[in-house]
């Protein structure tokens, strides 16, 4: 799969979520985003691959079995065909597809490379969108996967030292070769009086944030206990319009030929948002 491949239009958008720091929030968004993808247009195909080879956190976070996913994963990326993959996706009721590579040892096996882009290729072929949890930045996966994603969202907080983190992940993607253009970061758990933080991070960042997502503890763990995406169960809330909003902004940025004719609601939804985010 090569990078020109996910851009085209006949394959899916590969949206890959990594944390700047260790439990930022980057499943969360995976999955909240995942599903508000497929809330936004019914007729969507949309998929979130869990890459951490423990059993993954977003099972969980969907109220799905573990039983779902790769309990063997293949060490040679001629074993994984459209069958294997078939059968390890479970749906979720929102009619997102769950892949996740879980084994069941703590022990945090590596997904060989070849094995994990062949996966995303195939997934990329059937799936409108490909949401992957990469888990946190310095996971192997994530460098696995950057030279294939069509947009890379990194999850971060305000505090330190996530926040220096997500600035020396975007200094050093930058560095290596990705597009900005391709980098949104995502500041999670955000609180009112963080505002002048805010401000600082906008000017040393050289990426757009995509989001400022409130810190929302009670609802975040209701979310967990239920087993329930926090979009599904709490439209209303500003997390929840966080996350649409996300997604409206990552579909704007890649529109297919179905979309083509929402393209002026979204522009105006777009433009709305974006307003909102500067004068935050
Ligand atoms: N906006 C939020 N407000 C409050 N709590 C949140 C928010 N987002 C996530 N959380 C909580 O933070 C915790 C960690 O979230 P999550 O598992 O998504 O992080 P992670 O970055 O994927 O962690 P890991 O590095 O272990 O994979 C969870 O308890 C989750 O409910
Ligand atoms: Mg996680």
């Amino acid at each position: 799969m090569s990078t020109d491949a996910t851009n085209n239009d006949s394959q899916g958008k590969l949206v890959c979520i990594f944390g700047a720091a260790g439990g930022v929030g980057a499943s969360t968004v995976a999955a909240n985003l995942a599903v508000s993808l497929q809330q936004g247009h019914s007729a969507r195909s949309v998929a979130v691959v869990d890459t951490t080879l423990t059993g993954g956190d977003l099972p969980l976070m969907l109220g799905m079995a573990l039983g779902a996913g790769l309990r063997a994963l293949p060490t040679d990326p001629q074993r994984v065909d459209e069958a294997l993959l078939m059968n390890a996706q479970a749906t979720h009721r929102s009619g997102v597809q769950l892949l996740h590579l879980g084994q069941s040892s703590p022990l945090r096996p590596v997904a060989e490379p070849a094995v994990l882009v062949r996966t995303l290729e195939l997934m990329a072929r059937w799936h409108d969108w490909v949401v992957v949890d990469c888990g946190c930045a310095t996971e192997r996966v994530t460098h696995t996967v950057i030279p294939h994603a069509s947009t890379m969202l990194l999850v971060a907080t305000l505090a330190l030292p996530a926040a220096q983190r997500a600035k020396q992940w975007v200094q050093w993607l930058i560095d290596t070769g990705v597009p900005s253009g391709k980098l949104v970061a995502v500041m999670n758990r955000c609180r009112e009086d963080e505002a002048a933080y805010r401000r600082q991070l906008q000017s040393l960042l050289p990426c757009r944030v995509g989001a400022y997502l409130p810190d929302s503890p009670e609802l975040a763990r209701e979310s967990l206990i239920e087993g329930v995406p926090l979009v599904a169960t709490q439209p209303r809330s500003t997390l929840a319009h966080g996350y649409a909003e996300l997604a409206s902004s990552l579909s704007g940025q890649s529109m297919g030929a179905s979309d083509r004719k929402a393209e002026g609601v979204f522009q105006r939804v777009h433009a709305r948002f974006m307003g909102t985010r500067h004068a935050a």
